[in-house]
């Protein structure tokens, strides 16, 4: 079993729908699951449109009746961060191609890649949809799938690093 905190980034555009809610739902399991203590979250986004704000109100109204609060604000992801995180997870491809080019040369050796790769039964490529622009069952859709992943999230933490 590790000794040290496992930390967990994850990375969507504007850091205020999509990985605001994927933070809060993992914190969520974390917190069921007692590995608080042992795995840390956070968000961030590609750009820097909403830093200082608080989350999407779509975001937060949804989140809340499943017990999900979403307290963090908005910042944008600095090539610093892939020292401190081992796992940095985009929402979708778009965000996944920026962090690449943004951890270039960087000796970032912990796992980058999709959020929606740690969902046994979604296709490969999956991703979380954009529902900024779109009506109120796109963030209940956000919900959804970063249930699904972050269950999927853990196991794999779970594994690689020997927690109970
Ligand atoms: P997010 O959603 O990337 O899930 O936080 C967006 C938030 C803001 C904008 C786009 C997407 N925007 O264009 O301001």
């Amino acid at each position: 079993m590790t000794d040290r905190i496992v930390q967990v980034c994850f990375v969507c555009l504007g850091n205020i729908c999509r990985s605001p809610t994927a933070e809060g739902v993992m914190q969520r399991l974390l917190d069921d699951s007692g590995l608080g203590d042992k795995i840390r979250v956070d968000s961030a986004g590609t750009a820097a449109y909403h830093v200082g704000e608080r989350s999407d109100k779509r975001s937060r109204e949804a989140a809340r009746p499943r017990g999900i609060a979403l307290d963090s604000r908005g910042r944008q992801f600095q090539t610093e961060d892939f020292e401190r995180f081992d796992y940095v997870l985009a929402m979708d491809e778009s965000n996944l191609m920026d962090l690449k080019a943004l951890k270039g040369a960087t000796d970032h050796s912990g796992h980058l890649g999709l959020l929606r790769a740690f969902d046994a039964i979604a296709p490969p490529g999956a991703e979380v949809p954009d529902p900024y622009y779109g009506g109120d069952s796109g963030f209940e859709d956000v919900l959804d799938l970063c249930e699904a992943a972050c269950r999927g999230l853990l196991e794999r933490i779970r594994e690689d690093f020997e927690l109970p």
